[in-house]
């Protein structure tokens, strides 16, 4: 587990899919079972009964407490074995380790790290996504056979668009658009300004432009495992390089990532927009970004598989690369940062 940031909050999965029943669930290589309480409190645990290791997540829950689906041993909510079927005694090793876990922006986050040090108030939050003249859309859990920092990589890019999504994000207008970054407070910010451009097809489908538009590209990662994605576009001639986005479309695209092991990670997606739609445009919207994700998930897996494949190859760094090596080097900070010292 020492590969990866520990003292953080992580998005695990949906709210939505956590009932009164159990559920198993990988991360940083660890294995977690979740459930909701009767009162509705999330709860992440060690998935593994101390006995035996049988998953506790084979198991049933007796109540608010999962019940050992090998011998019965019983475990409260907060770990504590309460049960010991044949006996009185219960052994004082007899206890299950638990997750501190907060619920924002319809995801499950889950602290890996010293519980100590887990505070609320850090989850990640975009204020838009409350705001009632914003309208929000959850998407789906992408699983992708990729380290978790290869799609990063691809998050802190706003390039690969001129070739890989030519049917939703971008065209060609871009190719040759450099591409600017820099380090802010715990997060790389890449971007880029296309002026006087034919709009993208999401945004010629869903913005009405009449002509050229000014596009934008904002990619913001926040170390180590989350992406947001601010683009949008005006008609050009109006001011939105100075700040002027009146008569913009704008939309957030939010990257939650899990990171499962080396070799697989979950990008739980959502979209945020500045204009209201009925579900029929709110389902194109998604599928468009179905369709846009499943391309960079063919992309990295393909890469993966190269990496793996190839693992003493050299590849060539170009200027494009820069958000992506910034983002990598704060990661390691993080990581360094935690190591203990000798
Ligand atoms: S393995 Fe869980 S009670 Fe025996
Ligand atoms: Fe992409």
């Amino acid at each position: 587990m020492s590969n990866y940031v520990l003292n953080t909050w992580y998005p695990l999965t949906w709210s939505r899919n956590v009932g009164h029943a159990l559920t198993a669930h990988q991360i940083l290589e660890q294995q977690v079972v979740l459930y909701r309480t009767e009162g509705g409190k999330v709860i992440a645990m060690e998935d593994a009964c101390p006995h035996r290791l049988l998953p506790l997540s084979m198991g049933k829950l007796r109540g608010d407490a999962i019940e050992c689906g090998y011998h019965g041993m019983t475990y409260d909510c907060s770990g504590k074995c309460v049960r010991v079927p044949g006996q009185d005694l219960i052994p004082s090793s007899a206890f299950v380790r638990t997750y501190p876990i907060h619920e924002n922006m319809g995801l499950v986050w889950i602290w890996m790290g010293d519980p100590a040090m887990a505070d609320p108030g850090k989850v990640f939050d975009l204020p838009q996504y409350h705001d009632p003249r914003w309208s929000a859309v959850e998407g789906d859990a992408l699983e992708i056979k990729a380290n978790y920092l290869n799609l990063a990589d691809n998050l802190c890019d706003p390039a690969h668009v001129s070739f890989v999504h030519l049917s939703t994000l971008g065209n060609a207008a871009s190719e040759d658009v450099p591409v600017h970054s820099e380090q802010q407070d715990g997060k790389v910010v890449t971007w880029r300004w296309v002026i006087d451009a034919p709009p993208i097809p999401l945004f010629a489908k869903h913005g009405h432009f009449k002509g050229n538009v000014d596009r934008w590209h904002y990619y913001y990662y926040h170390a180590p495992s989350i992406a947001v994605i601010d683009f949008g576009s005006a008609e050009t001639g109006t001011g939105a390089p100075e700040g002027r986005r009146d008569n913009c479309i704008q939309i957030f695209a939010c990257h939650f990532i899990t990171p499962v092991d080396q070799d697989t990670c979950i990008d739980h997606w959502l979209h945020v927009k500045n204009f209201q739609a009925d579900a029929q445009v709110n389902a194109e919207l998604s599928a468009d970004f179905r369709v846009a994700f499943s391309e960079d998930k063919t992309i990295l897996e393909a890469i993966q598989r190269n990496e793996r494949r190839l693992p003493s190859r050299r590849t060539v760094k170009i200027a494009i690369d820069a958000g992506s090596q910034r983002m990598r080097r704060l990661v390691e900070r993080m990581r360094e940062a935690e190591a203990p010292t000798a």
